[in-house]
């Protein structure tokens, strides 16, 4: 009986070729997936090794992937940005150039209401408003609630002066309602529109914080012994009403709610409602036959 030890005869000496083949061939097999497992069996490592390049991820060819500060915008530059020396395409960043949609689309803008409409849920500032150095009170500026200055001085020595003026035409004018604090004029304002409704009401009454009173520079004026004219539009009609609807802006007086005017001031016309603004301007709205609203462009 042969021997099981293996012997080298001449029949194997004939095979040789084929036995080299498949060795080598088993080793050009193996070889890729040796080398993946040297490489953390990663193909983008192995790659990497090999000096490969992936064909899936296009060279970048210019600094598209620069981020946009970066690009030179000069356009007398015609050479080619540098690539880097390195041959791995730098990894694309994330995007971030996508807008983010907002998740609320923007409010549509909020209409100003007219000058005659409140504004609703409107709230009562800190400081009262000053245009030009003229402080607002109408149905847009309200005033502070806690805005008490009082009765003006320099309003009250213009309408003593307009007073000895009248006397000397024959009219005896009277003040009969300057300064009202908030809680006067809130007072005063519900009576009306337990009275009239508060649609009428706010024709001829001013909410709390934003009536002119508050400011101390308005006066209700009257004729002394013609009570039934006061705060009536009958007083426009009587000599001492024309007599003042000509003459307040010589000392420095306007008629706040002119007759045609009702849009812009928010108000009725108001014959005996006169506001305090300094000569100049109030002789510069008389001859302009304009509202102070008007005058100073609110
Ligand atoms: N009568 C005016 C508008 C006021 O109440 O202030
Ligand atoms: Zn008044």
């Amino acid at each position: 009986m042969q021997s099981p030890k293996y012997r080298f005869n001449k029949k194997d000496k004939k095979n040789w070729p084929i036995v080299l083949a498949v060795i080598l061939g088993s080793l050009v097999l193996l070889a890729p997936v040796v080398w993946m497992g040297l490489h953390n069996w990663s193909l983008d490592e192995s790659l990497t090794a090999m000096n490969f390049q992936k064909t899936d991820e296009p060279e970048p060819s210019h600094s598209t992937d620069k981020p946009v500060d970066e690009v030179n915008e000069d356009p007398n530059q015609t050479q080619k940005p540098k690539l880097p020396k390195e041959t791995v395409p730098p990894k694309k960043p994330e995007k971030t150039e996508t807008p983010v949609e907002p998740k609320e689309s923007p409010s549509p803008p909020v209409e100003k209401p007219a000058s005659d409409e409140y504004i609703p849920n409107q709230k009562y500032p800190s400081t009262p408003t000053l245009v030009e150095g003229f402080v607002i009170a109408n149905k847009h500026y309200p005033l502070p609630t806690d805005y008490n200055k009082g009765e003006d001085s320099k309003a009250r020595e213009a309408f003593d002066q307009m007073a000895a003026a009248a006397k000397l035409d024959g009219f005896e004018l009277v003040a009969f309602s300057t300064f009202r604090s908030f809680e006067r004029q809130e007072t005063l304002y519900n009576q009306y529109v337990s009275k009239d409704g508060q649609q009428a009401a706010d024709q001829y009454s001013a909410r709390p914080g934003y009536s002119e009173h508050q400011t101390g520079l308005a006066f209700d004026i009257g004729e002394r012994n013609f009570e039934q004219h006061w705060a009536s539009a009958s007083f426009g009609k009587t000599p001492a009403g024309q007599w003042i609807a000509n003459n307040a802006h010589k000392y420095g007086f306007i008629m706040r709610y002119p007759l045609g005017k009702e849009e812009v001031t928010g108000y009725m016309h108001e014959s005996w409602h006169f506001r305090y603004v300094g000569v100049e301007p109030a002789t510069d709205m008389f001859t302009h036959k304009q509202t102070l609203e008007e005058y100073l462009d609110l």
